[in-house]
């Protein structure tokens, strides 16, 4: 299958810091390719030299078969940037009309264009609203309609659903399959690892500027048999370490007011935790066993708990809600 990505060990250094230590993968023709990780992982940076918006301090990127930084490789794909970077002050129309002219759609197409992605994005009814009164989430929306009014033929989506309420994050997966369906070959990045499991072909876990894992959703998620995921509330305070010290159980993290266990497969573990609770005289408010998931290949292959990468988000995510 052709190629359309490839990284050769690129490795991207600030001053001391070490952003990429060595990231290599590469995407063919009509995939969607996950990049996931935690908060600072090198996600965004990983995009930024395949868009050619900053230089590997080693390695080789290649996109569309030409150097990352070409003109060539950039007018043939689309980029959406982490931030949202349409202009706050045009309409939502002038924005595209504009994109389009950046791009180089011809003249005579360039509106017809924009309504037509206005109208694919659901945003047909703000065409003449200025940016600023949007929502988040059609703003996001809007940053992934300009970067495809050249038709791309590969797609960087840098954290598209990040801080979106969950209808506007559903639609934007739902676009990001019609896309894929119509040939456009996606490379997303997503701190959330649900959604990667639903949209893509193949994932990079990715910590602290190396792959640590690269596999189909499913092939991860089978990585972590042999053991199975238990999660139990109880009516009243208990020590984690008594928890992990409980027979069977291999690792112990807490997720709000439950514990999440893993466990060997053939260890009797809701008998150990219903003495345990006797001991202590608390009761078993809700106990459930979890087939693994995605979020448990992460934990058992990165050592990091995703929702402790989810908390790193939370002040960005705060200061940045402003529709
Ligand atoms: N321009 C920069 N100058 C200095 N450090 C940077 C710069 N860009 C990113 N970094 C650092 O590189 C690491 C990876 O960042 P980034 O690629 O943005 O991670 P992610 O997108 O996975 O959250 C982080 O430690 C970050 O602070
Ligand atoms: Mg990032």
């Amino acid at each position: 299958m052709e190629e359309v990505i490839s990284a050769e060990g690129l490795v991207k250094r600030y001053g001391d810091l070490t952003a990429l230590d060595g990231v290599s993968f590469s995407v063919p023709r009509g995939c969607v390719f996950g990049l996931l990780g935690p908060n600072g992982a090198g996600k965004s940076t990983t995009i930024r030299i395949l868009t050619g918006l900053t230089r590997p301090t080693s390695g080789k990127a290649t996109v569309l078969g030409h150097d990352a930084e070409a003109v060539e490789a950039k007018a043939r794909i689309g980029v959406v940037p982490e931030a949202s970077n349409v202009y706050e002050e045009m309409t939502a129309l002038d924005n595209l009309v504009f994109a389009g002219e950046l791009y180089g759609v011809p003249r005579d197409e360039r509106r017809s264009r924009a309504m037509e992605l206005l109208e694919l994005f659901n945003l047909s009814d703000r065409a003449r609203d200025v940016v600023v009164g949007l929502s988040r989430g059609m703003k996001r929306r809007l940053t992934i309609a300009c970067a495809l009014v050249h038709r791309p033929e590969l797609i960087f989506l840098d954290e598209p659903t990040t801080g979106l309420d969950i209808q506007s994050a559903r639609i934007l997966r739902e676009q990001v399959r019609e896309l894929n369906k119509g040939g456009v070959t996606v490379l997303l990045t997503t701190h959330y690892l649900e959604e990667a499991d639903q949209l893509c072909d193949s994932i990079a876990m990715i910590n602290r500027g190396r792959i640590v894992a690269l596999d189909t959703p499913e092939n991860l998620k089978a990585r972590v048999t042999g053991s199975r995921i238990v999660e139990v509330a109880f009516s009243g305070g208990v020590d984690e370490a008594d928890l992990g010290g409980l027979p069977g159980v291999t690792e112990v993290h807490r997720l709000g007011d439950k514990h999440r266990l893993t466990v060997g497969d053939d260890s009797d573990i809701v008998g150990e935790i219903a003495d345990y609770a006797r001991s202590r005289g608390v009761t078993v408010s809700t106990i459930n066993t979890l087939r693994p998931s995605l979020e448990d290949a992460f934990l058992k292959i990165t050592g990091v708990n995703p929702e402790e990468a989810k908390k790193d988000k939370e002040p960005q995510r705060q200061r940045r809600n402003d529709g």
